[in-house]
């Protein structure tokens, strides 16, 4: 039987129209040039224009059409286990400097969705970190304590609006849920309102320094000169840190289907048992909640997406009830070495900033990353920016995790080449199916397309050259190092990469 799909819309994106911009062309100048248009970008870029500055948006593909517009949208300080994490690794004072970071970010949409009247389906509801599990109580019970100490309104408790028992979960009260797109895509509009100017299907491939600023320069060649930019991307384009090293790709599987509204939790979840679920609805209609259900995280490129949405399909009927699929999707992001975005001035440069890393929170990261940006320009940054500074380097707390993700590139630049099983033969390939084998030779990634037709392309992924992994539920080739991603025929669909995979036409 074949399995299901992914579908190339989110919910979010299938449920908003959004205007075009065009792309960057010849040589246009701002004050500030903000190179992302997701929720970190628009938010940077916007409070940028308050301030009275020209500003000018350089995105890729389509404003909050990338990560942001794949999210689950949870707005929330409340981020799995962070707090017992910062407390114990960096200290009572990085535990508070987040929480007040978070909550402010949480309370800036409700205060902003509310100046400029933008019906983005704001909600406030709780939100729980729940275990079935006893032995993972002692954990949750730490962590309401340590999250209670930072300044969160959290509890302990056994109480929660699931359909199922659990053994014990931390709940936050009075966090948020919204429809990140409605808000975004309101923003922008009062963003070139205000003369900000957005322009998409526009990759920057370079920075330069010149006069005491800074050029951008776009594939095909045009230009923005800029005083200041932000690197806004999920991954940065721009890396001068090399912060590459000290970040770890993950994708998570979104499932939705309508529910009534009886049926409806009563809140934000996150477990991080059954290799992580999380729940939240939106309105739907017609008496109904839509059950958004994201789950089966997993880093790009390791086999088996196919089945893993199989999985989560199945846990969202036994447990909801909820059967009638409507939405099928996937996000993707990156988690620091230490568990905090890289937020802030690169230091040494000046005037370049970057925000990135936000660790599958990049609701409440994105704006909280847009506010600490646009004041330190300001001169003002907020108290918990130092938390945040992408020049820091924790070596011992950092070391395990970065040795982790290290060796795993490794084993993908080395390992994948020298010892990866894989079948011999494109003739054994199915059709819709892709695998990496050795075709006289050399590693291929090889794809036999719905008509019988084969495409082979290099398995060397164009950043830096690990092998990449089929994805079987979106038919797309994955990099397992730091995530890029490419279609069946080689295109760029998610950077670093900036190259296509070579094509190898099939004798
Ligand atoms: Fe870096 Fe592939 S080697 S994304």
């Amino acid at each position: 039987m074949t399995k299901p799909l992914l579908l190339p819309e989110s919910y979010w994106i299938a449920s908003t129209e959004a205007p075009t911009h065009p792309p960057v062309e010849g040589r246009v100048e701002a004050q500030v040039a903000v190179v992302g248009g997701g929720i970190a970008g628009l938010c940077t870029a916007w409070e940028i224009a308050r301030a009275g500055r020209s500003v000018a948006v350089i995105e890729a593909g389509r404003i909050v059409a990338g990560v942001t517009g794949n999210t689950t949208a949870k707005l929330t300080a409340q981020h799995g286990s962070i707090y017992a994490h910062l407390r114990d690794a960096f200290g009572p004072e990085a535990a508070r400097h987040y929480a007040d970071a978070q909550t402010g970010a949480v309370e800036h949409v409700a205060a902003l969705a509310s100046e400029l009247g933008i019906d983005c389906e704001f909600e406030r509801v709780p939100a729980f970190t729940y275990a079935e599990d006893e032995s993972g109580v002692e954990a949750l019970r730490d962590e309401a304590a340590a999250a209670r100490e930072a300044g969160l309104d959290a509890e302990f408790t056994t109480e929660t609006g699931l359909p199922f028992p659990v053994a014990g979960a931390v709940r936050v009260a009075d966090q948020a849920q919204f429809h990140p797109r409605r808000f975004l895509l309101a923003l922008a509009a009062d963003l070139t309102a205000r003369g900000g100017k957005i322009y998409e299907q526009s990759r920057v491939v370079e920075l330069e320094s010149e006069d005491g600023g800074h050029v951008l320069t776009v594939d095909g060649g045009s230009q923005v000169r800029c005083d200041e930019v932000v690197i806004a991307t999920q991954f940065p384009v721009i890396d001068r840190l090399k912060l590459f090293a000290r970040l770890t790709p993950h994708r998570e599987l979104v499932v939705a289907a309508p529910i009534p509204e009886s049926a409806d939790p009563g809140g934000m979840y996150l477990t991080g048992e059954e290799h992580m679920r999380s729940v939240r609805t939106a309105p739907f209609g017609d008496g109904r909640r839509l059950l958004i259900v994201t789950g089966e995280a997993f880093t790009t490129g390791d086999p088996g997406t196919a089945d893993r949405l199989e999985r989560l399909t199945a846990w969202t009927a036994e447990r909801f009830g909820a059967t009638e699929i409507a939405y099928r999707w996937a996000a993707q992001d990156y988690t620091t070495s230490d568990r905090v975005p890289f937020i802030g001035a690169l230091s040494g440069e000046d005037g370049v900033y970057v925000a990135c890393g936000f660790g599958g929170w990049g609701m409440s990261n994105g704006v909280a990353a847009a506010r600490l940006i646009a004041d330190t320009m300001r001169g003002t940054p907020p108290a918990w920016a130092e938390l945040f500074g992408p020049g820091r380097f924790h070596l011992l707390k950092e070391a395990g995790r970065l040795a982790a993700s290290q060796g795993k590139v490794v084993k993908h630049l080395i390992g994948d080449r020298l010892g990866r099983p894989t079948p011999s033969d494109p003739d054994d390939l199915q059709r819709g199916e892709g695998a990496v084998m050795r075709v006289d030779g050399a590693l291929r990634a090889v794809y036999r397309d719905e008509d019988g037709g084969l495409h082979t392309l290099s398995a060397a992924c164009t950043h830096l050259g690990c092998v990449v992994g089929f994805n079987d539920a979106e038919r797309t080739w994955e990099c397992p190092c730091h995530g890029s991603r490419f279609s069946t025929r080689g295109a760029v669909l998610q950077g670093p990469a900036a190259a296509p995979l070579d094509r190898h036409p099939h004798e």
